[in-house]
């Protein structure tokens, strides 16, 4: 299986403009899964819930999913993205799963960072594993990494890789991301922007640093901190069934949560 991201750097507000930067960068590689950032098609920071009501979609519905469902036909993938969800009067940090027939799974934002506590609300979908061909996939969005349980619940349940849409602020994340990997023996794609933005006031830099990490902690691929570039790696994602790590340690049914 031939899995890849895409790190962009948005224009905030430009949907039709990042969401064609997007399309037309991927247009000729090869993938069977595609993630793409968090808030990829609108930007990160929204001044105030009415902005971010007028950029957000309602699920199934609007330019970004429209467009990337016909990706998602045309490449025969599975396509990953974050995006501002309307849901009557809730506004969610979100992120879809896109398969080739149009049937898509959401998950939405359940660690809200900084200052998204004052625009969106938290999420309520919780961590879901879902089934895609033969290959089991769970998502979890940015800040969600600092919590140890995001991707334990994902791994726990079954997820054979774990795609992560993200805009990283913090330098932590990309070293992170190898332990959850590790710790949990799951493939992790955290796919993240480049570029600044200073739409509300606070200058916020995105680190990049995208990075594909296997079941055994080792990085795949990565990028750098200020490039927008695709990337891609074979992987096999049934090596992330295989818990044994010693012939006397199996890492999920060594675990004594009664002593947790
Ligand atoms: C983040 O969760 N976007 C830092």
């Amino acid at each position: 299986m031939r899995v890849a991201l895409y790190q962009n750097n948005p224009i905030f507000g430009e949907t039709e403009k990042n969401v064609i930067s997007v399309l037309a960068a991927v247009e000729n590689e090869a993938f069977d899964l595609l993630v793409i950032p968090e808030l990829f098609a609108t930007g990160y920071q929204f001044k105030n819930r009415q902005e971010l009501k007028s950029l957000a979609d309602q699920v199934g519905d609007g330019y970004t999913f429209n467009r990337l469902k016909d990706l998602a036909r045309y490449k025969q993938a599975l396509i990953v993205y974050g995006f501002p969800e309307r849901d009557n009067d809730y506004l969610y940090n979100s992120a879809l799963a896109i398969a080739p027939d149009g049937h898509y799974h959401l998950y939405r934002k359940t660690h809200l960072f900084d200052t998204e506590k004052n625009v969106f609300d938290p999420g309520d979908t919780g961590f879901k594993v879902f089934q895609y061909r033969k290959y089991r996939i769970g998502m979890m969005i940015c800040f969600d990494w600092r919590f140890p349980e995001s991707a334990r619940r994902l791994a726990l349940d079954g997820a054979q890789i774990i795609c992560h849409p993200s805009n990283l602020v913090l330098p932590h994340c990309p070293d992170a991301m190898i332990t959850r990997a590790l710790e949990n023996n799951v493939f992790t794609i955290t796919c993240d922007r480049v570029g600044s933005e200073s739409h509300s006031g606070t200058k916020l830099t995105f680190i990049g640093k995208s990075r594909i990490i296997g079941p055994d902690g080792r990085i795949l691929g990565e990028l750098g901190d200020t490039e927008t570039a695709f990337l891609a790696a074979g992987i096999d994602p049934q090596l992330a069934d295989n818990k044994s790590i010693t012939p006397h340690n199996e890492i999920f049914a060594d675990r004594r949560p009664e002593y947790y």
